[in-house]
């Protein structure tokens, strides 16, 4: 395994459609394994292979119970209800910004061993699947915020919620 730096948003990579990948073998595990330890290393909850500059349909998703989803050519097969929330990314440190995504998805893909799986997820593990996915069609979730005006510093968002949590807990 080996740590990979983290392209931000102005590399063009990160604006391409990724191509699927024909086949599972062993250089696809390698990247696999790089873009988990790079995900636990930023820390982040999920990683796309062109957010290191391989443009290949493959992505890793850290779910809520710590469990890790490394995916080839992943789609959403399913979906169901809305989720409102705020979200970041590794290629936009520092920013976070409010996106709606579906609150359950169901995703198919291959994994490792080029074995066909599907991945029930609600929640926050659904919205980093959509993440991810938007990520392997360019797209970033920039494109996708509900207003320009919930971008803002993670710091700013953090402070208020800590505000927000002193004012119910004092009420
Ligand atoms: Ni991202």
């Amino acid at each position: 395994m080996a740590l990979r730096p983290i392209l931000t948003f102005e590399h063009p990579v990160l604006r391409e459609k990724a191509k699927k990948v024909s086949r599972v073998d062993t250089s696809i595990q390698r990247l696999i394994d790089d873009l988990t330890e790079t995900m636990l290393d930023a820390p982040g909850a999920g990683l796309a292979a062109n957010q290191i500059g391989v443009p290949l349909r493959v992505c890793v998703v850290k779910g809520d119970d710590n469990q890790i989803w490394g995916l080839v050519n992943p789609e959403i097969v399913k979906h169901d209800g809305v989720q409102v929330g705020y979200e970041g990314c590794l290629s936009y440190p520092g920013w976070v910004g409010e996106v709606a995504r579906h609150e359950t998805v169901v995703v198919k893909g291959r994994n490792r061993r080029g074995k066909e799986v599907r991945i029930k997820s609600t929640g926050f593990t659904a919205r980093a699947f959509q993440h991810e996915l938007d990520h392997l069609d360019g797209v970033l979730f920039i494109d996708r915020l509900t207003s320009l005006d919930t971008l803002r510093r993670v710091e700013e968002l953090e402070a208020e919620e800590r505000e927000a949590a002193a004012a119910a807990a004092s009420g």
